[in-house]
């Protein structure tokens, strides 16, 4: 079973598995069909996270992260004056991080494939060169962005001005360029002709990215974040993601109430909710980063009992102020789119994967020649302390600009073990909000026993302590008891029309169950 966010990537995924490739094959092929049908997110000029399970229960976790540029400095996003300037994070050359995916595509098959690259790659290739049609929400997206970056991006000398449900795209450089990758892998986007485009589109327009940075990009395996919520083990990213070891500060802390009692999207359980995710992103906003240029407590983040008195501080009948929150004391001796989707092959191997250019089609720009997108992960770092970045999050030295840094991310792609035996694959874009929107849907699974196509689709809130408002998704009546009472405690509350787009599988009685998000075209294809 493949879930992800567009039907075409998700049937090239079963067609991998059909052909008796294994899950990491199919992740693999679906990255690469993303990165033609799926541009505001798919990629090949972004990066992610990957983590899996194989049948025997030994799980890998691959960082395919961007990094700064070796030229990159913490002060580069600044005026002489020390302010910074605006949009230079997320829209110039300078907001590109040093991609990460295709390294990582080919670290994953080096380990796990079973098909081989060739094979994976085709069905991208045919995509671009056969063309493809577009969905209605993919047509109004493209000309959405269109309107908005026409200043500062140069995709409309690719993608037409105006498209309209059911338009076919033809994509012929980006063909070019992933034949390149299909025929010399790794070289055939760090080194040659693309990587001379990548490295001339910087030279021209004021970017830092050189054929240096291309050489010395690697992706890492690292160890994943294993923790546990009841019964069930829980798989997910390690740094410099910040999901794994959020996610299990908030189900750790969870754990300390009876959300079953409490009942899904009751009083009691929102605000419960609501405060966890707050403690533990403050702590996100002081203490983590790229874990290559620190040493970060990460230990002493989910130890069970700092967790313990952190829960302390809240309080049943009133809310928090963001103000009167801080990141916890520690024992420091120790030591706008984005997608995910979710695999499960016949020999029970599982995968999950996010993968992102960061912003909705990265930075704009687009390779010369080379007919891809950059991301603008850059913006991911935390340009100056305690400026917001397009999430809102904040941070400080931890996560300062550095050569070669990784930024911090949210990315959680994560996979459940209940009993030894795997239980549920899930994962969602969203920045900030993907970590919270992970954790309340591993709630609705486990506590309040929904199906995983109800859990998925249930209507989701997020706080991450700075701004200090509940974003509530509108699905939550404006007017309910819920949303009344939660104004009484002190909460603010800010609605937004929809939050993330999860993709999970679940395992159940011997039987994969797909959750696909309806707030997106993604699909569940299976066979
Ligand atoms: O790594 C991160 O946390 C962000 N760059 C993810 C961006 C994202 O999820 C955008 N999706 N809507």
């Amino acid at each position: 079973m493949v879930v992800s966010a567009h039907p075409l990537a998700s049937e090239i995924g079963v067609n991998i598995l059909k052909k008796g490739g294994n899950a990491a094959d199919a992740t693999i092929a679906v990255q690469f069909a993303l990165a033609v049908v799926y541009p505001s997110a798919g990629n090949i000029g972004g990066g992610g996270f990957f983590v899996y399970r194989e049948n025997n229960g030994h799980c890998s976790a691959l960082d395919f992260r961007e990094k700064a540029p070796l030229m990159a400095s913490p002060d580069m996003y600044l005026d002489s004056n020390n302010n910074v300037v605006k949009d230079l994070s997320l829209y110039s050359h300078l907001a590109v991080g040093v991609p990460g995916t295709v390294d990582g595509m080919v670290n994953i098959h080096n380990k796990y494939g079973q098909l081989p690259w060739v094979e994976l790659v085709q069905p991208a290739i045919d995509l671009a060169d056969n063309g493809f049609e577009l969905t209605k929400r993919e047509a109004d997206k493209l000309n959405r962005f269109n309107k908005r970056n026409n200043t500062n991006n140069n995709i409309s000398e690719y993608y037409k001005d105006h498209y309209l449900e059911g338009d076919s795209i033809f994509l012929p450089q980006l063909s070019t360029t992933l034949t390149q990758i299909r025929d010399f892998k790794r070289s055939g986007f760090y080194k040659g002709e693309v990587a001379q485009m990548l490295v001339n589109e910087m030279k021209i327009n004021g970017g830092m990215i050189t054929q240096e940075d291309l050489d010395s990009y690697h992706s890492i395996w690292r160890k994943p974040i294993i923790s546990y919520y009841k019964d069930y083990k829980v798989i997910s990213m390690s740094l410099p993601s910040s999901g794994g070891i959020l996610l299990t500060q908030m189900l750790k802390m969870a754990e300390h109430y009876p959300l079953r009692d409490y009942g899904f999207h009751s009083l009691k359980s929102v605000h419960v909710m609501t405060e966890i995710e707050k403690l533990s992103f403050a702590d996100r906003a002081k203490y983590l980063g790229d874990p290559d240029f620190y040493d970060f407590p990460e230990k002493s983040l989910m130890d069970s009992l700092y967790l313990l008195k952190r829960i302390n501080k809240i309080k049943m009948d009133s809310a928090l102020l963001s103000s009167d929150v801080h990141a916890g004391e520690l024992n420091l001796k120790e030591s706008e789119e984005t997608t995910h989707f979710s695999i499960v092959d016949k020999y029970g191997n599982a995968s999950s994967l996010t993968t992102t250019l960061n912003g909705s089609f990265g930075s704009g720009i687009v390779v010369g020649g080379a007919g891809f997108l950059l991301n603008n992960e850059m913006d991911d770092f935390s340009i100056q302390p305690g400026y917001p970045n397009m999430y809102g999050l904040v941070g400080g030295e931890a996560n300062s600009v550095e050569p070669s840094k990784r930024m911090l991310s949210s990315m959680t792609p994560t996979i459940l073990e209940k009993d030894g035996k795997l239980f549920m694959v899930l994962g969602t874009p969203g920045g900030s909000t993907i970590i919270t929107a992970v954790f309340q849907t591993i709630i609705n699974v486990v506590e309040y026993d929904m199906d995983i196509d109800q859990a998925v689709n249930s209507p989701r809130f997020h706080h991450q302590w700075y701004p200090d408002e509940i974003k509530m998704e509108k699905g939550i009546a404006k007017d309910s008891n819920l949303v009344l009472q939660l104004k009484a405690m002190g909460h603010q509350l800010n609605f937004v029309s929809s939050m993330n787009r999860v993709d999970a599988v679940v395992l159940k009685r011997n039987k994969l169950f797909g959750g696909a998000d309806k707030r997106g075209d993604d699909l569940v294809s299976s066979y």
